[in-house]
């Protein structure tokens, strides 16, 4: 008598705990699709100034007086620098890299890009007065980065 008491309860607490494991709630879980993944932004730079800009995004390559070096790399002085006459030369090559230079201005918006040139042109001995605007940057975007 106690012993078929025993296998009774056995039973119950085997066939809820099976009861729960296929509970509909659960296999609908398993069906539905999932939420697409939000796609990652990258990395932004978040510094508003030309000279903030320069300090962490330029010159780790050109130095911070602008001057360039050359070692594992050769990195060109932008100090006195006669390439910067035209302000379209920095903006393009800031935007698109050029050989060793990555295109480090896809990381940034056209505002900073502007602002980061601007800066460039007007410092380390630099005169150009002609600043260059957002406006200038996107031009010369391509068409897969996000601005
Ligand atoms: C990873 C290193 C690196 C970083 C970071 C970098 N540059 Fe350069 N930059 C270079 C190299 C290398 C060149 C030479 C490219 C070539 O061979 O034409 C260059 C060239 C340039 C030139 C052309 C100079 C000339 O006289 O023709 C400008 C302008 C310039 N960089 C501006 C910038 C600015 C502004 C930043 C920051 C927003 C920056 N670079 C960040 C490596 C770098």
């Amino acid at each position: 008598m106690r012993d078929s008491r025993f296998v009774f309860a056995l039973l119950l607490g085997v066939l809820t705990v099976l009861a729960l494991l296929s509970h509909p709630a659960h296999a609908d879980e398993e069906i539905r699709p999932r939420p697409a993944a939000p796609l990652s932004p990258g990395f932004r730079f978040t510094e508003a100034t030309g000279e903030e800009l320069f300090a962490s995004a330029c010159q780790g390559c050109h130095m911070p007086d602008g001057k360039g070096a050359i070692g594992a790399g050769t990195y060109p002085s932008l100090a006195q620098d006669s390439n910067l006459e035209s302000g379209g030369y920095p903006v393009y090559v800031v935007v698109r890299g050029q050989r060793a230079m990555p295109p480090i201005g896809a990381m940034m918006t056209d505002a900073q890009v502007a602002a980061v040139v601007n800066y460039v042109r007007t410092h380390f001995g630099n005169q150009y007065q002609d600043a260059v605007s957002a406006d200038d940057v996107k031009r010369v975007r391509p068409e897969r980065y996000p601005r």
